[in-house]
């Protein structure tokens, strides 16, 4: 081993938002930027000394490089052994489950989710504690700290490890552990939902399709949905991950993923289709001729979560995202389980989870998981649904019927301004802020409001708050008007608006119709178009 000590200067802008520290590529690549953010977290995390890091990412381009230094790093400041992806590659929610399985005290997680990837396109790191969840709001403030006051970093490049063959490789006081992360992970999704049921469902002619996006869960659904499952080969599109993802967006959305959202709205569609993103938290799901939105997924699978095995003694809670719509609500008061609501971000739902207080949770942005990792999980809500349908004998479109007719319709949009100005973008929010108070009690045709504010949360287990989440406007159970600013974006600020609407009566209408008068009146409250000029949004999910 040979520590060297490198000096260097801090950098401004290394503050980790919503998800991890996310850069454009050619900004982590300028010299002693990585080193920088990743000598940042060494010297925060004190625990990680002689003790197991894990490591890897969505295989995006910059990955491999990133892991090098990340390994030659991690042996310079007194880690002992670190756990590292096979070919660098683990899904976010694998590497969770790695971390938790091996006891590890922390993960870099190396992935900018979604966003484009490739030379021009987007980077990012996350560090996860031990546990398996996001670092929390306290300790990524701690590491933008040091990464201000940063004068030195240590490397040791004189390791230097083949992360291609699985095996162990020793250093003096330091090893590096390649795994085949799909293994673990296959077996934890063996443990929670009824293999046998949903091979049997494929068997009797149900097929699937489920598009990889040319991202990282391509491989793991190929063992678990083809290999283990018996899905058809072809069914599983896009499955070799690329470093930049096929030139595509691997976002599963509306619009993203419009190649699978047109296979499943023809004539002869297959009875599931799904999707996943970037790093495989994230999921779509469709029916035939039917998109289930994200927060009636949330809603549909914690009403039948029961039937899959590793949930067969019910659920404890549920929590939503804020934004997310209130369908679960309604599901957990039936089942006589609290509903939390929380900020937008995972991290908010992982004291809950560690506390045994919630069982399942999501976020509008099509993210859904549970207990059995601390972040969200695409692949694990796809075997959900099957599980579900395999042991309800009922199709999408049926069990979404059976569920809208019980808890009434949650019609959802979101709608996003992107690459605002900051000054538009605090303008906007600015602005509607201010007239928030005058707004309570104000009545707009069948609509009154019941509150209106900026959501703050108070975290029931650690008690620490979270203030100005986003700008809610309610109106009792039946609608609500969400505007928050993105804490995900790389280039300017994009502001994201929700609108949901609660209906009984009328069950079958498609979302943009059944939100058309609420968009007007949003656009009447918030003026998103009359004051950044914009004639609409970006993007509709
Ligand atoms: C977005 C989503 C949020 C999710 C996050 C990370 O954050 O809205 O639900 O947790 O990505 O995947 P935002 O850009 O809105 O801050
Ligand atoms: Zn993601």
């Amino acid at each position: 081993m040979s520590v060297e000590e490198i000096p260097t200067q801090p950098f401004s802008d290394q503050k980790p938002g919503t998800a991890g520290l996310r850069k454009q590529v050619r900004i982590f690549q300028q010299p002693r930027y990585l080193e920088n953010f990743l000598q940042a977290i060494f010297d925060c995390v004190t625990p990680l000394k002689g003790s197991t890091l894990v490591i890897g990412g969505d295989g995006r381009f910059y990955n491999r490089q990133a892991i090098a230094t990340a390994l030659s790093m991690a042996a310079a400041n007194g880690i002992s052994r670190v756990i590292v992806g096979l070919g660098g590659l683990l899904s976010t929610p694998a590497a969770s489950h790695l971390i938790r399985l091996r006891g590890a005290s922390g993960g870099l997680v190396l992935t900018a989710s979604h966003n484009p990837a490739g030379p021009d396109g987007d980077f990012g790191i996350k560090f996860n504690v031990a546990g398996g969840g996001q670092a929390g709001e306290a300790l990524t403030d701690q590491i933008f700290a040091s990464s201000l006051k940063i004068s030195r970093y240590l490397i040791d490049t004189s390791i230097n490890v083949d992360i291609d063959r699985c095996g162990i490789s020793t250093f003096d006081g330091f090893s590096v552990e390649v795994v085949d992360g799909l293994d673990d992970y296959a077996r934890l999704m063996q443990d929670l939902f009824d293999f046998d049921a949903i091979r049997a469902w494929l068997k009797a002619g149900n097929r699937i399709r489920y598009d990889a996006l040319h991202a990282v869960t391509g491989p793991y659904a190929r063992r678990i949905l083809v290999d283990q499952l018996g899905a058809a080969a072809a069914d599983v599109v896009n499955a070799v991950p690329l470093e930049d993802f096929g030139g595509g967006h691997p976002d599963p959305n509306l619009v993203y993923a419009r190649e699978l959202v047109d296979h499943m709205m023809a004539e002869d569609a297959p009875a599931l289709g799904a999707a996943s993103d970037g790093d495989g938290d994230r999921n779509m799901i469709l029916g035939p001729g039917l998109f289930i939105s994200p927060g009636d997924s949330l809603a549909m699978l914690a009403a039948h979560l029961h039937r899959c095995p590793g949930y067969r003694g019910g659920l404890r809670g549920v929590a939503r995202s804020m934004p997310t719509c209130r369908a679960a609500d309604r599901v957990a008061a039936t089942l006589g389980v609290p509903c939390h609501e929380t900020p937008t971000g995972w991290k908010f739902f992982c004291n809950l989870l560690d506390d045994g207080q919630i069982t399942i949770c999501g976020e509008e942005s099509f993210g859904t998981g549970s207990s059995h990792v601390r972040e969200k999980d695409g692949l694990w809500a796809v075997l959900a649904w099957l599980n579900v349908l395999a042991a309800s004998g009922l199709t999408v479109p049926e069990l979404a019927q059976a569920h809208w007719a019980r808890f009434g319709r949650h019609y959802f949009m979101r709608h996003d301004y992107e690459d605002l100005s900051l000054e538009a973008a605090d303008a906007v929010m600015n602005a509607l802020e201010a007239g928030l108070p005058a707004l309570v009690g104000q009545r707009f045709d069948a609509l009154t409001v019941t509150l209106a504010d900026n959501f703050a949360y108070t975290d029931p287990v650690d008690g620490s708050h979270a203030q100005r989440q986003g700008l809610r406007i309610v109106f009792g159970d039946d609608a609500r008007i969400v505007l928050r600013k993105s804490g995900t974006g790389t280039q300017g600020a994009t502001l994201r608006l929700y609108l949901e609407h609660w209906r009984q009566d009328r069950l079958d209408l498609d979302p943009p119709s059944a939100l058309a008068a609420l968009e007007t009146l949003a656009e009447q409250l918030v003026g998103l178009k009359r004051l950044t000029g914009r004639s609409g949004p970006d993007i509709v999910t």
